[in-house]
């Protein structure tokens, strides 16, 4: 049996989709364990770009790609998503769908955007896709799974329960109109007839597989710092992005993930609102965002930019077991003179080393940095660990020896090839 989890150690757009592509060549099963279509993973395979919204992106290579329980699916973007693979002459028929996996419905969405709003000032800054709010529903037990959409009458008595308290809810707490029953009962349905050829009960699918000595790749989306527990709340998103949500997201034993594997990038990202104790609002982080293009996938927002954090990323290793790093966007540091990494925080005069819970006191952290040398040669080319320079070498190895991991891969551009393998994590 192995199990190797892919979690983002970071705020999210680690370079998840990317590492996962890679890696799925020797999976039986790809799995999505988490979120929904506020996900944006990033695949570039020879000329092609693929936005990966919903779909695991081991969809390419592994022999089968599993949507998990634990995953909120807009059915539109799903469906949309598919037909653009098939259109690549992608297989999709290899993909299998969880029958309790949630369902993102449009008063979801509408919430979303509705919440934001009343918060003003205070909004989360969310991809306004109706991920809380479908999140929310699960928990007060009023969600809408997939097995849901496959019987008719049980739609429809679901459908007319919700839209009366959501209805309540938007005309006489928002103002806003009421939604009618007929139009989204008919366009929901449908969508379960078109989904209902990939749905089935994929924790057993996946538990077979582990079984069987086959290698199972799950994909984490999101980051472990937007983590709704042990994220900076409550600028986090409405899932656990930690392994242990992957597990009970795709219904397996947390004992079966043998491997985390966190990713992060050689600096730090953040879109939306909330803390980024690290973040550049000057010339270096002007110059990192356009180096990196680094502009949200989902929404196209620019992503806020700041050194690397090792504070955080020990927090993301205590907090999802991480066992291993994948370090991303090596590539951008090319040309720099410095490299900036936080190593600890201080807080009232105090040098911290833990990832303070309080927005007020995370607020008064000031990160103390070291600096490390930078290099000037293009390392996009690079094969191994001995075409890099020694610079980033010595870079590499602080950041493993700072976190507290070892290195897995390195990745010195978007490209599946530029990929540097330093242990095979399906040897770990
Ligand atoms: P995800 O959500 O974690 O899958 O990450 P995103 O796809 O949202 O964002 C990562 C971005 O970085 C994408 O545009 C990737 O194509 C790009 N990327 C990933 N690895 C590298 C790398 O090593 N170098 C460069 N230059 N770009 C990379
Ligand atoms: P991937 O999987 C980066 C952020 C949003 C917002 C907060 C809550 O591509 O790394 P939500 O819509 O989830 O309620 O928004 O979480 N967010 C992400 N940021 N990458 C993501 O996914 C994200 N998914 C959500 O920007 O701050
Ligand atoms: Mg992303």
């Amino acid at each position: 049996m192995t199990a190797v989890a892919v979690v983002g150690s970071q705020w999210g757009d680690e370079g998840k989709g990317k590492i996962t592509d890679f890696l799925s060549k020797d999976a039986a099963y790809a799995v999505r364990a988490n979120g929904g279509n506020n996900a944006g993973h990033t695949i570039e395979i020879d000329d092609k770009t693929f936005k990966m919204r919903l779909t695991p992106s081991g969809i390419f290579t592994a022999k089968s790609a599993v949507i998990g329980n634990g995953v909120v699916i807009n059915p539109e973007v799903l469906l949309g998503e598919l037909e653009n693979l098939e259109a690549n002459n992608i297989d999709t028929s290899k993909l299998k769908i969880s029958n309790r996996a949630h369902v993102i419905m449009p008063y979801d969405i509408l919430q979303d955007e509705y919440q934001e709003e009343v918060k003003g000032a205070n909004k989360i800054g969310t991809t306004k896709n109706g991920i809380g709010p479908t999140y929310m529903d699960k928990a007060s037990r009023i969600g809408i799974r997939v097995c849901d959409l496959l019987e008719k009458e049980t739609l429809a008595e679901k459908l007319h329960a919700n839209l009366t308290e959501k209805n309540d809810l938007f005309t006489k707490v928002y103002g806003k109109p009421a939604l009618e029953f007929d139009e989204i009962f008919e366009q929901y349905y449908e969508y379960g007839q078109k989904l209902a050829q990939y749905v089935t009960d994929t924790s057993v699918l996946v538990n077979d597989a582990l079984d069987r000595n086959e290698n199972v790749l799950l994909e984490g989306a999101q980051g472990v710092m937007l983590d709704i527990d042990e994220g900076t709340y409550p600028f986090v998103t409405s899932s656990n992005t930690i392994s242990g949500g992957i597990a009970s997201g795709i219904g397996v034993g947390a004992n079966r993930l043998q491997t985390v594997i966190g990713v992060c990038k050689a600096y730090t990202t953040r879109v939306g609102e909330g803390p980024f104790p690290t973040e550049l609002l000057n010339a270096t982080g002007d110059r990192i965002r356009d180096t990196a293009h680094e502009y949200g996938t989902v929404t196209g927002r620019p992503r806020r930019v700041g050194w690397f954090d090792s504070v955080a990323l020990r927090h993301a290793k205590r907090v999802a077991g991480i066992t291993a790093l994948s370090l991303n966007l090596l590539d951008i540091f090319s040309g720099f003179d410095q490299i900036k990494v936080a190593t600890a925080y201080e807080l009232d005069g105090q040098t911290i080393d833990y990832y303070p819970a309080s927005l007020k006191e995370l607020d008064r952290c000031k990160p103390v940095y070291e600096e490390l040398p930078a290099w000037n040669e293009d390392i996009t080319g690079a094969k191994s660990w001995s075409d890099l320079p020694k610079n980033a070498q010595s870079f590499l190895k602080r950041i493993s020896e700072l976190v507290g991991v070892p290195l897995v891969t390195v990745s010195v551009g978007p490209e599946r090839q530029q990929t540097i393998v330093l242990q095979d994590p399906w040897e770990l």
